[in-house]
């Protein structure tokens, strides 16, 4: 099948004056989820993809289909649920994966399948073993298959960057041919230049004949701390869908950071004169959202997002905030959707003012989800005197989690200080049952992981723990993240509470739960 017109539901209209729409692709469900610890469970999944939906992402790529039964699920529910944005399944050339993630992707309002193969001499030799006119072949079958079932279809030239020049247009034109709506050429290795990736744009447009017939997209890595960067100089040479994922998760170094390229865009629309469909103000929920499931922290100083992105510490800075804020601020707080932290609530507070909160915050909770978050407000309230609003988002994060994992901490006592060794008495829900073991170990958190490998046996290793405080004060919450390794891959959990040892505990059974449900889906995979 061959098509000459671009029905792309998604392609960037012209608007008034210069500024033209770049498209912003999300792929934090797909590259970033496929990173080594930021795997989510089901249910997170749904959570982020909802607020990508609402926030303006045009494209959602929500994961790859053919991976396993749990990615299939996901991507099928999320393109269910979907309200604007298109939602993209990944597949490689195969026509089992293609038709895999048309199934899965089905649903949408509207459908994309993002089909990719290498280009680059090293990955057509080591790693296809293909000759280039195999991968051609492949190209245009893919492509074609990819069409059969959806209108919108991406093609990826798997490391485009250092794929040969007429080799790549050779590609690109051929895909066009067969029907791909979206071209894109991703920096896989996060090798690239600004000037190189712009002038490689530039000229696989002049020298493409039908490259007017498809949108051109954006994907950069940050392996040499370049992605945003060539990001935007994609952008400057005709791209117009940049793929990109909130707070930079990705595989090795990442992806480019959505907040960066669109703040860019926003702040410095000077010299990048385009339209997003982004509403900034989202995206400081977005990042502590992806920060809170995937369990990897935000690094204080991170552009956009990071804890010190809008601090003032030295004295001259202060002073110059102080007489005027654009001294020092190239963009207000409040754009971005930083709001001052503010005392919210107490044990007082009813629950018409907490559901008012989280609405205020951008929850929309169903109502078990809600009555489950109700309640732990009301017990951390009868903890800690002072509720913030970065407490509140803890606790509910922590629940979208949680709340469908096989093992709950039910109870937990435990004896430590300078006598040891220090014991541990775990109670644990497991599948609803109450299970008691008493462990002793060397510090309280390694009793506490014993009673829980005494509870449920298991093999996975400790490889990060890591605490951190959710706002300021000697009764504030910890917020644990452990990552668990078995068999090669990474699992993380987290868990918030004022008392660290409690807030371990659940963090290590979070983790332990979405080890055992990805196990659980490979062998019935398998079977
Ligand atoms: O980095 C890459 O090349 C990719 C492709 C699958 C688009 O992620
Ligand atoms: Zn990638």
């Amino acid at each position: 099948m061959t098509t000459q017109s671009n029905p792309d539901a998604s392609a960037p209209e012209k608007t008034t004056g210069d500024k033209e729409r770049v498209l912003i692709f999300d792929t934090t469900l797909r590259d970033g989820e496929q990173c080594p610890g930021a795997s989510m469970n089901f249910e997170e999944k749904l959570e982020v993809a909802e607020l990508l939906d609402d926030m303006g992402v045009d494209i959602i790529e929500a994961g790859f289909p053919i991976a396993s039964q749990g990615d299939f699920e996901s991507v099928q529910e999320i393109a269910r649920r979907s309200k604007n944005a298109v939602i993209a399944g990944l597949s490689r050339a195969s026509f089992n994966d293609i038709d895999r993630c048309a199934e899965a992707v089905k649903l949408a309002r509207r459908p994309r399948i993002h089909t990719f193969i290498s280009t680059s001499p090293i990955h057509m030799k080591h790693k296809l073993q293909k000759e280039p006119e195999a991968v051609l072949e492949a190209i245009i079958a893919s492509v074609a298959r990819a069409r059969s079932h959806v209108e919108d279809v991406e093609w990826s030239a798997e490391d485009g960057t250092r794929t040969e020049f007429d080799f790549l247009c050779r590609c690109v034109e051929e895909a066009i041919k067969a029907g791909a709506t979206t071209i894109n050429i991703p920096d896989t290795v996060g090798y690239s230049t600004p000037d190189e990736y712009k002038d490689l744009f530039i000229r696989v447009r002049e020298a493409v004949p039908n490259s007017d017939k498809a949108v051109f997209s954006v994907h950069c890595h940050d392996d040499l701390g370049m992605a945003e960067a060539n990001s935007l100089a994609g952008l400057k040479g005709g791209a117009r869908q940049v793929e990109c994922a909130i707070n930079g998760i990705g595989e090795r170094a990442g992806n480019a950071a959505l907040e960066e390229i669109v703040m860019a865009i926003h702040t410095r629309n000077d010299v990048f004169p385009y339209l997003t469909n982004i509403d900034t103000t989202m995206l400081t929920r977005a990042s502590r959202l992806v920060s809170a499931v995937t369990s990897f922290p935000i690094q204080y100083n991170k552009a956009i997002v990071g804890r010190n992105a809008f601090a003032h510490e030295s004295g001259i800075h202060q002073d110059g905030m102080l007489k005027h804020t654009q001294t020092y601020e190239i963009m207000t707080p409040e754009s971005v959707g930083v709001k001052e932290t503010s005392l919210v609530m107490g044990k007082h507070s009813g629950r018409h003012a907490f559901v008012e909160k989280l609405k205020e915050l951008g929850y929309e909770l169903g109502d078990n989800a809600m009555q489950d978050a109700f309640k732990r407000f009301k017990d951390l309230a009868d903890r800690k005197k002072h509720v913030y609003d970065e407490d509140i988002e803890a606790l509910v994060d922590e629940g979208i989690g949680a709340a469908h994992d096989r093992f709950k901490v039910a109870a937990l006592t435990v004896i430590a200080g300078t006598g040891g060794p220090q014991k541990a008495t775990l109670t644990l829900e497991i599948d609803g049952e109450p299970h008691t073991r008493e462990a002793t170990g060397n510090g309280p958190v390694d009793a506490i992981f014993n009673a829980i490998q005494a509870l449920v046996p298991h093999k996975a290793k400790l490889a990060l723990y890591q605490v951190h405080a959710v706002t300021e004060g000697t009764d504030a919450q910890a917020e644990v993240t452990v990552r668990l390794e078995h068999d090669g891959r990474e699992y993380s959990g987290r868990g918030a509470d004022p008392d660290t040892l409690t807030a371990s505990a659940r963090a290590y059974v979070h983790g332990l739960s979405k080890l055992l449900a990805k196990r659980d889906r490979l062998h019935a995979q398998v079977g």
